[in-house]
């Protein structure tokens, strides 16, 4: 028997999973996707080649790997057809579950419908149908990827879901699809996407009776989790470790060891709270060094200071064993870095995560800069001041900083 160890976001997302779990993946057989959608973009570089995964794991690049897509992911097949095509050979290395629920491209358009309707009070979703993907599962009216079996039976389905939905469809200026089109299309989706259906859950459990190594890869970050993120800001899945079990049908005592990924400094994608966001010259260079773009909408990442409440609080509620601080080498220079130690909050200052983030103002603490850590690979190359400061993080978020990251590339790591 086996236990499966974790990778999630500690933060708003784009902590860095990707690097991390590519590099891990090297000593583990199996790495499973459980939650989340093609809204993740996890960005691999190796040997100066960069890799942009959406949906599929980020096992991938590693060929002894097999990769799973759970039941607990939206899968939009236009997009893994898409992400398959930079590799070959893929069959017998990734499983999609059958019981995972399909986003379709009328999900997509029913999230920017909406994002456009809320005006200024839009989520800054990445408009990729996740929140209605969810929705219609939860509502029991969704549609799974064992359908796409049977394209006949699907395409009547979707019709009848048209159907019944047509006052909504009508308002949100959502067209019914053609039908000799629909099935045209799901036609398409088995050919390509039928032979990688599988009973995923049964093949998880066979791995973990059989001793194999699992590795777990979070998608978004805990502050966009539905239930303890920035609500209504947030994405529509349990991004904690916890939806793991759910997301992949494991129970909690088969997970080992937990590692929450997290920036040495903050960002967001997207609108919602940030109480460390900063506007000044310091967060433009974060921007810049850091080359703050989303891997999926090419939109700009706001970028700010390290959030020591929030990931204390994200560590616990993800039962963290380790983090892995990523993009040190993105601080290289600072003079000063500022690190958040508590919130301020109506003139009372307090040290938990509130269920309402607006009006926090931070209260910070001053660490000294260094110069330079990029490309580091040893705990001992590292300078005082950077060990200082990542001292300072273990002891503010009670949790030790098992992996350091110093540049994109794979290797460019510190283990300790
Ligand atoms: P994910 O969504 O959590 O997988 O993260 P993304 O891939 O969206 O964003 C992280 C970005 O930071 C990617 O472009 C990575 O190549 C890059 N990255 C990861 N680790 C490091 C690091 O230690 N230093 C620097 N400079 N970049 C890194
Ligand atoms: P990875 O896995 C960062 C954000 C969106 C938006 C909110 C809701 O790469 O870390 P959605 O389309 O999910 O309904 O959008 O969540 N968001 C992410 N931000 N990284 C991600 O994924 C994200 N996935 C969704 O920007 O604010
Ligand atoms: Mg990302």
């Amino acid at each position: 028997m086996s236990k499966a160890d974790v990778i999630v976001g500690i933060q708003w997302g784009d902590e860095g999973k990707g690097k991390i779990v590519d590099k891990l993946a090297q000593e583990y057989d199996m790495v499973c996707r459980s939650q989340g959608g093609h809204n993740a973009g996890h960005t691999i570089w190796v040997d100066g080649k960069r890799y942009a995964l959406h949906l599929i794991p980020s096992g991938i690049l590693n060929p002894k790997a097999i990769n799973i897509i759970g039941n607990g992911v939206v899968l939009n097949p236009d997009s893994i057809i898409k992400e398959m095509e930079q590799f070959d050979n893929l069959e017998g290395r990734i499983f999609i579950s059958d019981k995972a629920h399909l986003n379709l491209p009328y999900h997509s358009l029913i999230d920017m419908a909406r994002e456009r309707l809320k005006g200024d009070a839009a989520i800054g979703t990445t408009g990729k149908g996740i929140g209605p993907a969810y929705a219609d599962k939860i509502n029991r009216v969704g549609h799974r990827a064992d359908e796409l079996l049977d394209p006949k039976t699907l395409s009547k389905n979707i019709l009848n879901y048209f159907a019944q939905n047509k006052v909504i469809f009508e308002a949100l200026e959502v067209e019914v699809p053609n039908e000799a089109e629909l099935l045209e299309q799901l036609e398409y989706y088995n050919q390509k996407l039928g032979k990688f259906i599988a009973n995923t859950t049964n093949m998880v459990w066979e791995a973990i009776e059989d001793g194999k190594k699992i590795l777990l890869e979070g998608a978004q970050g805990t502050m966009l989790d539905i239930d303890h993120g920035t609500y209504p800001y947030v994405t529509s899945s349990a991004t904690v470790s916890a939806g793991a079990c759910t997301g992949l049908g494991i129970s909690p005592k088969d997970i080992g060891v937990v590692t929450g990924i997290v920036k040495a400094y903050t960002t967001r994608v997207g609108n919602g709270p940030f109480p460390t966001e900063d506007f000044t010259e310091a967060g433009e260079t974060m921007a810049d060094v850091g080359k703050e773009v989303g891997t999926t909408t090419g939109r700009g990442r706001r970028c700010g200071w390290f959030d020591a409440v929030a990931v204390r609080y994200a560590s616990r509620l993800n039962g963290c064993d380790q983090l892995s601080l990523m993009k040190l080498d993105v601080l290289d220079g600072f003079e000063t870095i500022k690190i958040c130690v508590a919130y301020e909050v109506d003139g009372k200052v307090i040290d938990y995560v509130p269920s309402n983030m607006e009006n926090i103002k931070p209260i910070y603490e001053d660490i000294a800069g260094w110069d330079s850590v990029v490309g580091c690979r040893e705990f001992d190359q590292l300078p005082q001041t950077a060990k200082q400061y990542i001292q300072r993080i273990e002891e503010l978020t009670k949790t030790k900083v098992g992996i350091i990251s110093t540049s994109p590339e794979r290797e460019d790591t510190i283990i300790r």
